[in-house]
């Protein structure tokens, strides 16, 4: 996009409130200074399965400073589930403290508000639970495969004949790859601070989509909905753990409703673990066929995952292997088990991120099979049209990601025999995978306010989006700023407020296109109708002050709303791109190193530089993060989390991360939306996984195929005999 405006889109200016978070100024939920307010604790169960027989709460209650001890003896009476394994969606209620049923080890069964958060966490203590304990909880996931179902219609996809793809093929892969639980872990915990006063529900929340989490609240305390409000003007990382509301909001609002004061619950870092969702295992069996010149024959991805015994979530790993290359027979299966595990949600590109590992994994055997370039492979069997959907990408630039990434990170030098490339101790690989993400766009609004201030113009753009750390506040003041002609530095932001316009909120990579398109139009319509024109012209020589001041008006408002075209609809919009590792093994202590990685993305017009480099880093050290460390581990016995903290679950560090190179494509994409905008909060992570561990394989000759890949499962794997 062309723009004249220093502070436009695509110009990498600094965030918009980025001296606010560096001096402190930017409040998060749990920082709001609420008078009066009271902190809440939640209660976990110390059983994974089973039910409550008694709770002594007598001592607990003798403790100076203790308000309330809420358990399902006392609490309110709540919406509950209407079905049994009812999907878990950002709009669902969260029913908590309703029976004496515990369904996971660490459900919330008791809260605990106090004058000070150091009371209630002591008092959390104090009250005695006395369980009848089911022996046999279901914690163990290959215990459970007799239990796995297909979820819904959608679980299954197929075309072709996956069989006689098979048969076709001159060599077939047939391989299991495995991700661990894993748990989103935001810097900022999960907070609420919420009140309820006279049948009105305000909550200062740490929350990503604000629409659909006040219908959760109003749902489950069955008001209606214009008595939520929900404020979350910071959100300090979400990663999908905050597109819903988890239950302490719930149990923080029922107690300010019998209160009658404000009251916090902060969500500790060990709770984390078991109360704000998480990724759960897959395993997932890939089956691949080709032909000698490379030409996919067959291509199956079956994923078996876990949800809970109440609530039911898919992670779709195999949609990526419906659509991303061509290959005539193709066949997709989702099952999930019920497991006494919380249940889990949306994580960090679901789908893409676990699915593309398995896919891309097997590509690269596949190639190495074949005696091919995995980039060659790739290419030969692009395609243009989305075969799953029968219908054209809007835009695709994954060979060209594939090739000007190979170009930049010199993949020439790579050698095709693994093990062949040394440095004393060191076995050096180069590894690659494809990235893709869905670019989804939703209907959004937005409100502009135009006024003359100090002489000149300025304009504060509402609506009820968020800004989760991805730069939210910035692209919607560059966007203003585009489409009202004025500078950013005179455009005020006012978002993550229920009672702004309505905005599908972030998540899913569909953040940005959704929120710029509402404020452009809301920019637009606030110029036409100031210039009296009927159509929505843009562009042209237009001077904001002159315009208000010629209608003698000192303050002007419009609203615009933006929504998908007849002709998204029509199309499949995905960004795409690539990532190219170098990884550094040590022979004898399986120790490796990232050296170096080159991103290239074709996502549609860039807004920010700046920001959509950070998002993209963002992305690699999650998708790095699921190679080198990242598990939460289950304890065998009770079901518990032995993961407890950042020092059990280990996150990549800058080190880890050191030499990154990120590349954007040039893509002008008007079918994905008017500002051609596709997400890229997703894309990053997609194809992070893969190319590490096609780059170890390139380095070691061990294929890899159950993540983390440790030290010591890698000095313990045994060369791939498929190799020639
Ligand atoms: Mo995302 S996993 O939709 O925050």
């Amino acid at each position: 996009m062309k723009t004249l405006n220093a502070s436009g889109v695509g110009k990498a200016i600094d965030r918009v409130e980025g001296r606010l978070k560096v001096t402190g100024m930017a409040k998060y939920a749990s920082e709001f200074p609420i008078p009066n307010k009271v902190y809440g604790q939640g209660i976990n169960s110390s059983i994974a399965k089973g039910e409550i027989i008694d709770i002594d709460a007598s001592e607990a209650e003798k403790l100076e400073g203790v308000l309330k001890i809420i358990t399902h003896k006392n609490a309110e009476k709540l919406q509950n589930f209407e079905q049994e394994l009812g999907p878990k969606r950002p709009d669902t209620i969260a029913p908590v403290l309703q029976d004496n049923k515990v369904h996971y080890y660490g459900q919330y069964v008791g809260f605990v508000v106090a004058t000070t958060l150091e009371i209630a966490q002591h008092a959390v203590r104090l009250v005695k639970y006395q369980y009848r304990e089911d022996k046999d909880p279901a914690i163990h996931f290959d215990e459970q495969r007799a239990q796995a179902y297909k979820p819904n219609d959608s679980s299954d996809y197929s075309r072709g004949n996956m069989e006689q793809g098979l048969a076709e093929a001159d060599a077939v892969v047939e391989e299991t790859y495995w991700t661990p639980i894993e748990h989103h872990h935001p810097m900022e915990l999960h907070a609420v601070i919420a009140s309820w006063e006279n049948g009105k529900v305000t909550a200062y929340a740490s929350q990503q989509m604000i629409d659909a989490n006040v219908t959760g609240i109003a749902n489950t305390f069955q008001i209606p909905k214009e008595n939520v409000r929900i404020v979350a003007a910071f959100v300090g990382g979400g990663f999908g753990s905050k597109l819903n509301i988890e239950r302490h909001v719930i149990m923080a609002i029922m107690a300010s409703k019998m209160l009658g004061r404000p009251v916090q619950a902060t969500v500790t870092r060990h709770q984390m673990f078991t109360n704000t969702g998480m990724r759960q295992k897959n395993e997932q069996k890939m089956r691949v066929g080709a032909k000698k010149d490379g030409t996919l024959t067959a291509l199956s991805h079956e994923t078996l995952s876990h949800t809970s015994t109440t609530q039911e979530y898919q992670e779709s790993c195999g949609f990526v292997s419906k659509m991303l290359y061509k290959v005539a027979n193709n066949s997709i299966k989702h099952r999930l088990m019920p497991m006494n595990l919380q249940t889990p949600f949306a994580m960090r590109a679901p789908g893409e991120a676990t699915g593309s590992f398995a896919l891309e994994c097997a590509m690269d055997e596949m190639a190495h099979k074949l005696n091919m370039d995995p980039i060659d492979f790739r290419i030969l069997n692009d395609t243009q049209t989305d075969l799953s959907e029968n219908r054209p990408f809007s835009s695709r630039l994954l060979v060209e990601c594939l090739r000007i990434g190979a170009k930049k990170f010199g993949w020439e030098k790579r050698k095709q025999q693994p093990g062949t490339q040394r440095e004393g101790n060191w076995l050096i690989g180069y590894g690659v995978s494809a990235a893709s993400r869905k670019a989804p766009y939703q209907k959004t609004s937005a409100k502009v306010i135009i006024e003359i201030l100090d002489g000149k113009p300025h304009a504060t753009v509402r609506m009820d989006a968020t800004d989760i750390g991805t730069g939210s506040y910035t692209i919607i003041a560059q966007t203003a700023s585009e489409y009202l002609q004025i500078p950013a530095e005179r455009i005020t932001v006012e978002i993550g407020d229920s009672d702004f316009p309505k905005t599908p909120g972030s998540g899913g990579s569909w953040g940005a296109a959704s929120y710029c398109n509402g404020v452009r139009a809301a920019c637009i319509n606030a110029i036409s109708q100031l210039k009296g024109e009927s159509t929505n012209a843009v562009g042209g020589d237009m001077d904001l002050g002159a315009l208000l001041t010629q209608k003698n008006l000192t303050k002007y408002e419009a609203i615009g709303t933006a929504e998908p075209s007849e002709e998204f609809k029509k199309h499949s919009v995905f960004s795409f791109g690539a990532n190219f590792t170098e990884v550094w093994v040590d022979k004898d202590t399986g120790m490796y190193r990232i050296k170096r990685m080159v991103n290239v993305g074709a996502a549609g017009t860039i807004l920010n530089p700046k920001t959509a480099f950070g998002q993209i880093i963002g992305g690699l050290t999650m998708g790095a993060g699921m190679v080198l460390a990242e598990q939460s581990k289950v304890e065998p016995n009770f079901g518990n989390f032995i993961t407890r903290s950042f020092a059990d679950y280990h996150v990549p560090v800058n080190l880890d991360m050191a030499n990154i190179e990120v590349v954007f494509l040039p893509e002008d994409d008007k079918i994905a939306n008017e500002m051609g905008i596709k997400g890229i909060g997703e894309l990053g992570i997609t194809s992070v996984a893969a190319s590490i561990a096609n780059a170890i394989f390139n380095a070691t000759g061990k294929r890899m195929r159950d993540l983390p890949i440790t030290p010591e499962k890698l000095i313990e794997a045994s060369v791939s005999n498929v190799h020639q």
